[in-house]
């Protein structure tokens, strides 16, 4: 393996390897010492998007595996002067580095940088418009596994914003592999028919599938990439699909609820759901770290 664009690409048995990695990796700079497995190793943080988590944690793993890091955002550099995406990171690769993982609103922009930088470098993609976000997929999968003990004949509901999301796709990929059944839930406007040749089953009533749920994943409205008017209002779409104490009274006891985040209290979940004893939100942040330690590591390590 030479870079990680998407998780569609991916083997099962690929994808089991970086999960049972990133199990090893749980606690390394903080219960256990940082370890040398990237010392002498630059990677550079490109994210022409915001972030929060995605950010901060590919950073922590790279220090944790000793690694350099670089971080570049477009605000306060050259592409305020017009420098284009691939200038700047053939630039960047001019300094001396290993990997580049990035973020950007345009799909295909990591494939992109692969065909313009040294094959040496790695290229890791942290999410690139609504195209894929595999790292994502794969802490979201990793969550569930540790609760869980095993993904295989898990029923899945990911639900909201299909359409715009790539954490969706992501998501779809790895856990359909893994053999887990995945349900896609949301506005008829949010959910593309088209996402059935991926082998899900397509829902539009939230309270009609909740039942059969080990794990709902709910993913974030996407208003920055959506065309205005896909649904009445933010109100509507939290009574129809945001979850709630009452429809937690539906679901399975025990259900997990992740959300990759950034989270709206009151859209997507109620306050009492997100921080409740079904969540798993800051466990998946957690284990965020490892899962990314693991995918530095298989592919620049020695
Ligand atoms: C997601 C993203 O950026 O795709 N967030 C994340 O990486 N944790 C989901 C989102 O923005 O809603």
């Amino acid at each position: 393996m030479t870079h990680l664009l998407t998780l569609e690409e991916l083997s099962a048995a690929e994808i089991t390897g970086l999960l049972d990695a990133a199990a090893g990796y749980l606690g390394v700079g903080r219960a256990s010492p940082k370890l040398t497995t990237l010392a002498g190793k630059v990677v550079a943080n490109l994210f022409f998007e915001n972030s929060t988590r995605t950010k901060i944690s590919f950073s922590l793993a790279c220090r944790r595996l000793g690694a350099e890091t670089l971080d570049f955002s477009p605000s306060g550099s050259s592409t305020a002067k017009g420098e284009s995406f691939i200038d700047t990171a053939r630039n960047i690769e001019a300094m001396g580095i290993d990997a580049v993982v990035v973020r950007h609103s345009s799909a295909g922009s990591p494939k992109l940088l692969t065909q313009h930088l040294s094959p040496r470098v790695s290229v890791i993609n942290a999410g690139d418009g609504a195209h894929e976000h595999p790292t994502q997929g794969l802490l979201d999968i990793f969550t569930i596994r540790q609760r869980r003990g095993t993904v295989a004949g898990l029923t899945v509901a990911l639900v909201g914003d299909i359409a715009h999301s790539r954490v969706a796709r992501s998501n779809i990929h790895g856990l359909t592999k893994l053999g887990a059944k995945v349900i896609v839930c949301g506005p008829t406007t949010l959910v593309p028919r088209e996402i059935a040749t991926l082998g899900v089953e397509i829902a539009h009533d939230l309270d009609a599938v909740l039942p059969r749920c080990d794990v709902i994943n709910l993913l974030r409205v996407q208003f920055e990439r959506q065309r205005t008017g896909l649904f009445p209002s933010v109100r509507e779409y939290a009574h129809l699909f945001g979850m709630n104490g009452d429809r937690l009274a539906l679901s399975k006891p025990g259900m997990l609820i992740l959300a990759p985040g950034p989270i709206n209290r009151g859209v997507e979940l109620t306050p009492e759901v997100a921080d409740g004893s079904n969540s798993v939100i800051l466990d998946q942040v957690t284990n965020g770290v490892a899962v990314r330690m693991a995918v530095l590591a298989k592919l620049c390590g020695a």
